[in-house]
């Protein structure tokens, strides 16, 4: 079967896990190479329908078109030029070229959408002898452009909107942890469906719906109902979609599992509920108002992996957040010791000597940017 060569992008410090994932899920030989918020690998044509039914941690998956050096912006013309564009944009299809850039240039991101623009229209002049229309709005396919340094990254976008969107949210929780990071903790955490996973401070139930919909295997592209940008490339092949998305849902169980999400709020913990139903997950999680400071006064049973995003002091005055932090540690480790502990939070230093109060002992940090802000995640035994 023919190799292609792929690109895709997911959270910056969560490489490892995503290629990790990526390698499971096409059964590859070769471990995917870390780039910077990317990851690179070879793999069949179908790895397009595998990945975007199936990845939980990837965002956007591209074919690569294009990956070298360039010293200037008419290296990037000349590169895009060379390339022939027949088998991804039909005569009668539109495209838009969307640019970033990372690093100092003396060019902007919107120089470099209009030189490859050029260039993809340049080269199907030449080639096939239309002139491609340019559809910024709405366009059939998406090529994108990404400049970081002195590096030149072409790919056409074959996910569309990012995976990270799965389509099961109706409640917003004002600070939502966005679902492939709480997918990664939950790799992190090695939560596989067996024994007790808690998140005690859940908010709209991110950590527990995405861990019931991974103990379950439940395909996260099912939720798009088949909006992904593939199906608009010339060799895409609808019915070969539909079956392996039927059969990645046929492997999906109804099993029970032994989920709890608790919060403080009523309020969260009706979003919350309203997501998991939404997420057909609402009869595998147990929703429980309580406080994560008192964690014995509302649990029966020790939990076996605890995954949480703790509120991080936004709107928290710094001493309220170390008791916060302090009080939960220290319930968790008295009713769960040797525990495994993933959290994630901006507020490092105070989680840090909260744990070390609390007997919590850190295996590891690792340092992600979450939306716009740098966080931590730290995976701990307690
Ligand atoms: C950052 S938010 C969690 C967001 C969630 N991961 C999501 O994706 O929607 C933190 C949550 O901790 C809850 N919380 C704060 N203190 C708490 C406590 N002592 N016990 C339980 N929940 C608490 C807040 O109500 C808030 O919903």
């Amino acid at each position: 079967m023919e190799e292609k060569a792929f690109f895709a992008t997911t959270v910056m410090g969560l490489e490892d896990v995503c290629a990790g994932e990526v390698q499971r899920i096409l059964g590859l030989s070769e471990r995917p190479e870390l780039g910077r918020g990317r990851i690179f690998f070879r793999g069949p044509l179908e790895a397009i329908y595998e990945l975007n039914i199936r990845a939980r941690t990837l965002h956007k998956l591209f074919l690569l078109l294009h990956r070298g050096r360039f010293e200037s912006l008419r290296d990037i013309y000349l590169a895009a030029r060379r390339l022939d564009y027949t088998d991804i944009i039909r005569p009668d299809q539109s495209f838009a070229i969307r640019a970033e850039r990372v690093g100092q240039h003396d060019f902007t991101s919107m120089d470099v959408a209009a030189q490859v623009g050029q260039a993809v229209i340049d080269s199907y002049t030449a080639s096939r002898g239309v002139r491609l229309k340019v559809n910024l709005d709405e366009p059939d396919v998406e090529i994108y452009a990404f400049v970081r340094d002195d590096e030149f990254l072409l790919g056409v976008n074959t996910t569309g909107p990012s995976l990270h969107k799965r389509g099961y949210r109706v409640f917003k929780h004002p600070a939502a942890l966005r679902t492939s990071v709480a997918a990664a903790m939950l790799y992190l955490a090695g939560w596989d469906g067996r024994g007790l996973l808690l998140d005690p401070m859940c908010g709209g139930g991110t950590i527990p719906i995405e861990g019931a919909l991974m103990a379950r295997r439940v395909p996260p592209g099912s939720f798009r109902r088949g909006e992904f940008a593939f199906l608009s490339l010339p060799f895409a092949d609808e019915e070969e979609f539909s079956r392996r998305l039927e059969e990645a849902l046929r492997a999906a169980s109804k099993d029970r599992f032994n989920i709890i999400g608790m919060d403080k709020f009523r309020a969260y913990l009706d979003g919350a509920a309203r997501n998991a139903r939404s997420a057909g997950v609402e009869d595998t999680i147990t929703f429980v108002q309580g406080d994560a400071t008192r964690l014995a006064d509302y649990l029966a049973e020790a939990p076996t992996h605890v995954v949480v995003n703790p509120p991080y002091g936004v709107r928290f005055k710094l001493r309220g957040l170390m008791r916060l932090y302090k009080g939960f540690l220290s319930s968790l480790s008295d009713l769960a010791p040797g525990c495994r502990l993933v959290l994630i939070t901006a507020a490092k230093g105070t989680f840090r000597r909260a744990a070390e109060g609390a007997g919590v002992e850190v295996l590891e940090e690792r340092r992600i940017l979450h939306g716009d802000m740098w966080a931590s995640i730290f995976i701990c035994r307690a």
